[in-house]
């Protein structure tokens, strides 16, 4: 039996009240030790200009991804953040920060945006800090409990 598409199958572009069946889809299909290393190979694909790591003495301390929005070249999302637990407070955060703003910069990125947890107090300080405003707070952005603020700097 050949695997013809049925005929009562459409396809279409995604919209955002797709987000709960895609999100239900997401998590039966890929398991959760692979998740994050899925993450990372899909924005090396993606984004490798935009993908810093912080090193100290050869070690990986921490790491930041951010996207250039296709069709909209002057925009940016940092997607993350992440120092390792055993260095932070040390000014790594602050550091890949202003270098992935400078590198935006840098390539015609005039807004930059991103999503934190009201909850996540140092992050939020520190993307204050670094000159990001509070857009909005969007409810359940990740689902439900798991609001989040919207950010953004202008270059
Ligand atoms: C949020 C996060 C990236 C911050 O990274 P960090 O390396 O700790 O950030 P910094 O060290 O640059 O700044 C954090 C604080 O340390 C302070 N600090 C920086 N250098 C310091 C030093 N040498 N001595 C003491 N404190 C210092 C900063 O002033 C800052 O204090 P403040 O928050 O009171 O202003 C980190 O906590 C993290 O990875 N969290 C988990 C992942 C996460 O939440 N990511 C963000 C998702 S949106």
């Amino acid at each position: 039996m050949t695997a013809e598409p049925p005929e009562k199958l459409r396809v279409r572009p995604y919209a955002d009240e797709d987000f709960s069946a895609v999100v239900a889809l997401e998590i039966n299909g890929i398991h959760e030790p692979y998740r994050s290393a899925v993450f990372v190979r899909q924005q090396v694909a993606l984004s490798p200009d935009t993908f810093l790591v912080g090193v100290e003495e050869e070690t990986i301390v921490g790491f930041t991804v951010a996207a250039i929005v296709h069709d909209r070249p002057n925009t940016a999302w940092i997607l993350r953040m992440m120092v390792g637990n055993g260095f932070r407070h040390c000014g790594i955060g602050t550091g890949l920060l202003r270098e992935m703003c400078r590198l935006l910069a840098g390539r015609g990125v005039r807004e930059i945006f991103l999503t934190v947890s009201p909850k996540n107090e140092p992050a939020v300080r520190l993307y204050t800090r670094e000159g990001f405003n509070k857009e909005s707070l969007v409810p359940a952005y990740f689902g439900n409990g798991e609001d989040r603020f919207i950010m953004k700097r202008t270059c």
